[in-house]
């Protein structure tokens, strides 16, 4: 980092106060001591002389002086340096709680340093908390249907059950295996996605007739709820990565059915204003208080905890969908009120151009 113009004018001027200031000292000290010292010497030399020495010891006692003072600064630069070493040390040594204290005159030279440190130290604190919660929510995650599948494997080996039991705890088995198997595709796709390493093909496609397409094909799904489908999609062109983009249409319309009881409504809308694609994705389920509102788009976040528990997802899929739209340099939001229904609305940047396919 290089310091302005006028913060070198001014440590010029300060060093030049400082020399003369010393300056003035020794030829003070020469002045007053010189003469005594001659008094006690009995020596009375001629003036070439007095001047001489009189030059040489100013010269030496300022040398002297400033040794002494530049000696003194390096040992408090060193002790600001041992402290940010150390911080170092024990940064690399996984304690975050580090922060240095550094003395008031050292705050201008170093203060950029250390404060970099101290930031650094809050960084990599706050990452280290968001990785122990990712933990404790995975390991969370996982338990419950691995606990869920060791009772009812348990209850099979029992001679005495009856078929129809046996076949019920054989289909809870198989439910909440698949849902382990979901918690662990659903963590790779996020932290694929998060690495930056993912591979991210823009196309040029309809986006309506990828909307429908998807519709289509949860067709079972909303037909065993005797949900009522309502599409309404004007032809528009976008660039995205098709695989991705499909992601979020499956997540936001799997959560629609889900979270709809039998015999409500869900409402697709596609349009296309002043250069950017809006989705809408609306239901008349249970809705979200605003509480949840603020959280949905967070890992692992479920508004309601004890219901989904049983047979609901992770609570991740909204954060891959708020992933993928952030990648395609769009928005996602959502609006809702508990036993109302929902509605998440994306907006996708366009670009005017034929379709590749
Ligand atoms: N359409 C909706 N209506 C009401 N609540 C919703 C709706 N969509 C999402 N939510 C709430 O937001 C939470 C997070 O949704 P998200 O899709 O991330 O997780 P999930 O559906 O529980 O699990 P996953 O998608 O990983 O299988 C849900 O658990 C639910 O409480
Ligand atoms: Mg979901």
């Amino acid at each position: 980092m290089r310091r302005s113009f006028a913060a070198r004018v001014r440590g010029t001027v300060l060093v030049l106060l400082a020399a003369a200031a010393i300056m003035l000292l020794c030829t003070y000290v020469a002045y007053t001591g010189l003469p005594f010292l001659y008094s006690l010497l009995g020596a009375e030399p001629g003036p070439y002389w007095k001047q001489a020495v009189f030059t040489a010891v100013v010269f030496i006692l300022f040398i002297g002086c400033v040794g002494a003072i530049s000696s003194l600064m390096s040992k408090r630069h060193m002790l600001v340096w041992d402290m940010i070493q150390d911080a170092m040390r024990r940064i690399a040594k996984g304690d975050f709680t580090v922060s240095i204290d550094l003395p008031m005159d050292e705050k201008d030279r170093l203060g950029t340093i250390v404060s970099n440190v101290n930031q650094m130290a809050v960084e990599l604190g706050a990452l280290e908390k968001m990785r122990q919660e990712f933990i404790s929510n995975v390991s969370h995650e996982i338990q419950s249907p691995l606990t869920s599948i060791q009772g009812f494997a348990k209850a099979i080996k029992r001679e005495d059950l009856s078929p129809e039991a046996r076949l019920r705890y054989i289909t809870i088995i198989e439910a909440e295996s698949e849902r382990l198997s979901k918690i662990s595709d659903n963590l790779l796709k996020l932290t694929s996605l998060e690495s930056k390493h993912h591979p991210f093909e823009q196309v040029t496609y309809r986006l309506d007739k990828q909307l429908r397409s998807v519709v289509l094909a949860n067709e079972p799904k909303w037909l065993e709820k005797k949900l009522d489908m309502e599409v309404e999609l004007e032809p528009v062109v976008c660039r995205a990565d098709r695989d991705l983009m499909s992601q979020v249409w499956i997540n936001l319309l799997s959560n629609a059915i889900k979270f709809t009881p039998e015999g409500g409504t869900i409402r697709i809308g596609l349009s296309a204003r002043e250069g950017r694609a809006r989705v809408t994705v609306a239901d008349t389920g249970i809705g979200l208080t605003e509480e949840d509102r603020q959280h949905v788009f967070e890992r692992f976040y479920k508004a309601d905890k004890s219901r989904t528990a049983s047979g609901g997802g992770s609570g991740l899929g909204l954060s891959i969908v708020q992933k993928i739209i952030e990648m395609h340099g769009g928005e996602i939001s959502v609006e809702s009120r508990p036993g109302e229904g929902t509605v998440f609305l994306v907006e996708l940047p366009l670009e005017t151009q034929e379709p590749d396919a």
